[in-house]
């Protein structure tokens, strides 16, 4: 069988890896705590469960228009009013998808030509490379490492080409859980005007910033944004709603329009039942999310706490989403249990097999040297893990 180009250059995504081979590890009876996943632990609110039973009950089951209900694009419309003083057409600037992944990728897909370069912060989350060369495109990898992981104007002036098209920001960030501030995002906002670039703005951990934060949404910062950015967001992490695979995206009618018609040739309409379910959590679930954000506070600090502790590690403090990311540059090159750590890879294969603790490399966010524990999971998970981890990085030699 011969594969395409287009296949045979794209990467498996890690953290699914990660985290299918600790789910796996766990059925054999494997004391498997896994930090792998990026997904909240709770189940998704009652206000969605209800929403999702009366729509089977009544029997909600067919397609939808492609692009999503209208009752969820103007409830979709009025959060946006309402948390961002922005305003969108219903009808003709949302577009709901099957999770905020499909709609990244239908972005660029209405966006990038063969050639065309893209800017990427990384770190930065596993799909946004895989998906702009699934487009064709080049992705023009920014390093935040030695810069508080956000990227600096002059180092974004210093990678534009005449092919450069775009950029894709994340904030709260994966897998770093930075929050980008209003210098930082009013920079880029200059940039992108002067450039005639456009934004894909992943705000999908929008409602997890912590220590009093806010979170800045672009546009509403600066307004010649509105006709060259794509907000992406979704019920996914806010309403621990990952299965249900809802995702929206807010734009400029021309781009929606075609990123519209992209959905209608690749999923249709994303399912029915979980269109339903959705419009039950962002009517009915705001105290589901206050209480979630307040555990992810919580184990945030327990795993910040608990993590410090060790020597030969070190972390910035997230702020945002719900994950920490740890450099362990200092531990490479040395041995554990009698065989050399190579790299980031080997060292959460290390840890996976002989700690059952699953962690994600950092060179799966573009970043080799790093890992990422996510804190989605119990308090008493979370301080038996760390003790694990603890134990291995101490018997690192
Ligand atoms: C930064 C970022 N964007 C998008 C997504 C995708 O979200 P969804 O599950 O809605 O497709 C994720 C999920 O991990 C993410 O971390």
């Amino acid at each position: 069988m011969k594969f395409s180009t287009r296949a045979k250059n794209m990467e498996p995504s890690a953290t699914l890896a990660i985290s299918g081979k600790a789910k796996a590890m766990k059925r054999e009876g494997k004391p498997v705590i896994s930090f792998g996943a990026g997904e909240p632990d709770f189940t998704s609110p009652k206000a969605a469960l209800d929403a999702a039973k009366e729509a089977i009950d009544k029997g909600e089951t067919h397609y939808t228009p492609a692009t999503g209900i209208p009752e969820l694009k103007e409830e979709v419309a009025k959060y946006y009013e309402r948390r961002f003083g922005l305003k969108y057409n219903p009808s003709k600037e949302v577009i709901i998808g099957s999770g905020a992944k499909p709609l990244i990728f239908e972005s660029l897909g209405c966006f990038v030509d063969p050639g065309d370069e893209v800017l990427i912060f990384a770190p930065a989350w596993v799909s946004y490379v895989e998906q702009i060369k699934l487009c064709g495109g080049k992705p023009v990898i920014i390093d935040t490492t030695q810069s508080n992981f956000l990227p600096s104007p002059s180092s974004i002036e210093a990678s534009l080409t005449p092919n450069t098209r775009g950029m894709i920001i994340n904030t709260p960030s994966n897998p770093v859980g930075v929050v980008y501030p209003e210098e930082t995002l009013k920079a880029i906002a200059d940039l992108v005007v002067k450039h005639d670039l456009w934004i894909i703005y992943d705000e999908i951990y929008e409602r997890l910033v912590y220590d009093g934060l806010e979170h800045i949404n672009i546009v509403s910062l600066d307004s010649r944004l509105r006709d060259r950015t794509i907000l992406i967001n979704g019920a996914s992490k806010a309403y621990a709603m990952t299965g249900w695979r809802i995702g929206y995206a807010l734009g400029p009618q021309e781009a929606m329009s075609k990123i519209g018609d992209f959905q209608g040739h690749l999923t249709s309409n994303p399912c029915s039942i979980a269109q339903w379910a959705a419009l039950g959590a962002l009517r009915g679930a705001e105290e589901d999310v206050k209480k979630m954000h307040k555990a992810f506070d919580e184990r945030r600090k327990k795993m910040v706490s608990l993590l410090r502790e060790i020597p030969n590690i070190t972390l910035v403090e997230p702020k945002g989403a719900f994950y920490v990311f740890v450099d362990i540059r200092n531990c490479l090159g040395k041995t554990y249990e009698g065989k050399t750590i190579d790299d980031d890879v080997k060292f959460c294969e290390m840890a996976l097999e002989s700690k059952y603790i699953a962690i994600v490399p950092g060179s799966a966010f573009l970043v080799p040297g790093f890992v990422r524990f996510s804190y989605a999971n119990s308090m008493e998970e979370i301080e038996e893990g760390i003790r694990r981890f603890k134990e291995m990085v101490a018997a690192i030699r």
